[in-house]
């Protein structure tokens, strides 16, 4: 049989791999999370057409994986993936591997290597197999979900667009239902979306602490506040602590980056640390099971958090309402004035450079100031034109502004309920406000 072998310990890098190679590869494709697996299915199957493998497989110990592929002598290519860039070190070390290629690679580069290297003819399936654990990690999908009712019979369960949470997930898990499918039309959208989630997630779990940074957000007296007033367990407030814990990491492998953070929140005291640790874990908790969007939506509000604001000076911070007020009238020219108006597009050319941010972060940024009835700044957008996140992000930042300093919360929150419901009164706000509403 003509098989292609993956090798790798993390399921979510076998997931994508698989994937992409389902979309177009007409043999079998295995996966397996080690070297001995791998041996024992190299027994079983014989010589595949290619291994992509982990370099974890040239790292283990006795009579690896790799030892035994030297001693039999196999003719298919062996490429490893790697997340280390010194490869020429590598090529002379491991003289049977075909290839060293950057980790995590992209869907281009997979395809255009298993093309080119694979006898097997290409295939082109009419849906794509997703499992539904991987499919709730899409936000504002653009692609349409389909049950499998037979080979040939496939039936339109979730349109585009549509929330597809952790319960319609169960819901189908229940029915025994393991996979929804997604027509080849939209399979490329769907597989650079999941590699973009991907590259996201994988450079979240690599990034080195900044405990001080961390110290400082936790330290705020404003959060013990609001936390025990809404009656936060231990558990909700460790996870938040997680996402903004992943979020400062991976801004910090920026060390410019990691800097500008550390001296903004230098003063737990300050106008500015204060709101940041208060969007922050406000956003995290609150979020924590909206119906769309998975584990990585809370990530993604912290790491918005921690970048919505950066250019702009502390100073405006003591007097931030007034800043506002004047950015959303046109008539106001300063140049101060404009320079603070343009900060959500600042914010967004900032990021620019930083790798794997997901597109859905820059939204974040560049909207944050607009508002449900066009009155925003900086470009006045009406609420169609709003992202979900960004949606959720700016009530979270009209909430904080009604919490002030903190005095009474009792009545913040009061006040807030009743200027939303008086506001938010259609469309993705209105879902979004209530969904917020119900949890303050
Ligand atoms: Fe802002
Ligand atoms: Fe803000």
């Amino acid at each position: 049989m003509k098989y292609i072998l993956l090798i790798d310990e993390d399921p979510d890098i076998l997931n994508i791999q698989q994937l992409v190679l389902t979309s177009f590869y007409g043999g079998e494709i295995i996966a397996v999370s080690n070297g001995s697996e791998a041996l024992e299915r190299l027994e079983a199957f014989g010589e595949p057409e290619v291994i992509i493998s982990d370099q974890s497989i040239l790292e283990e110990a006795g009579a690896t994986f790799y030892s035994q592929l030297c001693e039999k002598d196999l003719l298919c290519p062996l490429v490893i993936c790697s997340g280390d860039v010194v490869f020429e070190q590598h090529e002379k070390k491991y003289p049977n591997v075909s290839a060293f290629v950057r980790k995590p690679f992209s869907v281009e580069s997979l395809t255009y290597l298993i093309k080119s290297i694979t006898t097997e003819p290409t295939v082109k399936p009419d849906f794509l197999p997703v499992k539904l654990s991987i499919l709730f990690n899409f936000i504002g999908r653009s692609f349409d979900l389909h049950l499998k009712l037979s080979d040939v019979n496939y039936v339109k369960l979730v349109k585009q667009g549509e929330g597809f949470s952790r319960e319609d997930c169960e819901k189908l898990l229940n029915k025994g239902v393991t996979h929804l499918h997604i027509s080849s039309k939209d399979s490329l959208e769907f597989l650079k979306a999941y590699e973009e989630n991907l590259n996201f997630m994988l450079s979240a779990r690599n990034g080195v602490t900044q405990e001080a940074i961390v110290d400082t957000i936790d330290n705020l007296v404003s959060i013990e506040n609001v936390s025990k007033h809404l009656g936060w367990t231990p558990e909700v407030i460790e996870s938040a602590k997680k996402s903004i814990d992943t979020a400062i990491r991976i801004l910090s492998k920026d060390p410019s980056l990691a800097n500008i953070l550390k001296q903004k929140l230098a003063n737990p005291t300050s106008g500015y640390a204060r709101h940041l640790g208060l969007q922050a874990y406000l956003c995290c908790v609150l979020s924590a099971d909206l119906a769309w969007g998975g584990e990585s939506v809370q990530n993604k509000l912290a790491l918005a958090t921690l970048l919505h604001d950066l250019v702009v000076d502390e100073k405006y911070y003591d007097d931030i309402k007034s800043w506002n007020t004047k950015a959303a009238n046109p008539k106001e020219r300063s140049p101060e004035v404009i320079k603070y108006r343009l900060h959500p597009m600042e914010a967004s050319k900032f990021i620019q450079k930083l790798e794997n941010m997901p597109p859905d972060i820059d939204q974040i940024l560049l909207q944050h100031h607009e508002k449900i009835d066009g009155s925003g700044f900086p470009r006045g957008l009406t609420t169609t034109r709003i992202s979900q996140l960004a949606t959720f992000f700016i009530i979270i930042e009209e909430l904080i502004d009604f919490i002030g300093d903190g005095m009474s919360l009792e009545s913040s929150f009061a006040d807030f309920k009743t200027w939303g419901d008086a506001t938010y009164s259609s469309g993705v706000f209105k879902k979004t406000y209530l969904f917020i509403r119900d949890k303050i």
